[in-house]
């Protein structure tokens, strides 16, 4: 090679500029792909790495298999991981009890008036209540509605006396199980399966999409149709991680997540539509549905708990939340 042409490939070397390595940020959840926040997550690193032309790079540990759900929050305070999900019921366990607002049963009458709460002073307020647990709240997502299923049929409120019925770890679904006649069983996500398997509980409560992802409908017989209460998510990022990012970085995550999220809730039903046709279709589980005058008693007997944590959760979250019903409710 001449000198010239060596001279040349140094030069044109030098003027390229330098490749940083990607930054990475590993987002942990618990369920599986296939569910609205495993595609949700999957959205966001599709879009984080376009949206940034490669210079972030987005892991997704689908199914706890980077962190459970006990430790996953604690991974994100101390920087193990950057990005979580958990659903609405895992802030109580740190101390923000306002969160179990949305474990309530019956307190959301559907998806529009859930949004309204979320997406307006309410949530808001929740997701500043993020901020004294170093952490940052960047958007709501969702799942739906749960519904009960046991190794017995649960026709009537009757039936769900004396079962032991796993739960998240949330005060207000402890109660609404002992409303029930039921013995709440607080645990992990991870551990579900396994425990309905072994019988060491006897039903639990779900979306469908959760239901049947984890195939769940291999250990439980019956699924009621209940829709009693909501199972919903927060993007949750380190308050001091996330501020410290490059600013042209971090607006277009945000922007991707905002992205990310308008397609979250765009699945989330159609997804848990799909799941239950699909846990029909196995016929492992009989599917039954509420009727009305049983549904409404089962209401009755669980709506006390509203009250009972008033105190805790906040009159004016539980109030407003109502007010946020009646708004859409039809007129009489
Ligand atoms: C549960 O523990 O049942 C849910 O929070 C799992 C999830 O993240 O949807």
């Amino acid at each position: 090679m001449s000198r010239h042409l060596c001279l040349l490939l140094v030069l044109s070397a030098l003027a390229l500029p330098a490749q940083a390595a990607p930054l990475i940020i590993k987002f942990s959840h618990v369920v599986a792909p296939d569910t609205p926040k495993g595609r949700a997550a999957l959205k966001f690193k599709d879009l984080a790495e376009k949206m940034t032309r490669g210079k972030v790079r987005v892991q997704v540990y689908p199914n706890s298999q980077l962190y459970k759900d006990r430790e996953e929050l604690e991974a994100l305070q101390i920087n193990a991981v950057q990005m979580l999900a958990p659903s609405l019921s895992k802030f109580g366990p740190l101390g923000l009890r306002e969160f179990e607002l949305f474990d309530l049963p019956y307190l959301f009458p559907d998806e529009q008036v859930l949004h309204r709460v979320m997406d307006g002073p309410i949530g808001q307020r929740l997701l500043q209540r993020l901020e004294s647990k170093g952490l940052l709240g960047l958007a709501y997502w969702d799942n739906g509605f749960k519904h009960f299923s046991a190794n017995r049929p649960l026709h009537k409120l009757e039936d769900f006396k004396g079962l032991r019925m796993r739960i998240q770890p949330s005060q207000v679904l402890a109660a609404q199980m002992r409303a029930l006649g039921a013995q709440p069983q607080p645990m992990g996500f991870a551990e579900v399966y396994g425990a309905l398997e072994r019988g060491v509980v006897d039903g639990t409560e779900n979306p469908e999409s959760n239901f049947f992802s984890q195939q769940m409908d291999r250990v439980q017989s019956h699924l009621t149709l209940s829709q009693h209460g909501y199972l919903g998510y927060v993007v949750v990022v380190n308050l001091r991680v996330w501020r410290g990012l490059p600013d042209d970085i971090r607006l277009t995550l945000e922007e991707a997540l905002r992205l990310a999220t308008v397609f979250e809730r765009q699945i989330a039903r159609e997804d848990n539509r799909q799941a239950l046709a699909r846990v029909r279709a196995a016929g492992r589980t009989q599917v039954h549905v509420l009727p009305q005058a049983e549904r409404e008693r089962l209401r009755q007997q669980m709506l006390p708990v509203h009250r009972t944590f008033m105190p805790v959760i906040g009159r004016d979250l539980i109030e407003g939340s109502y007010r946020a019903a009646a708004e859409s409710a039809p007129p009489p």
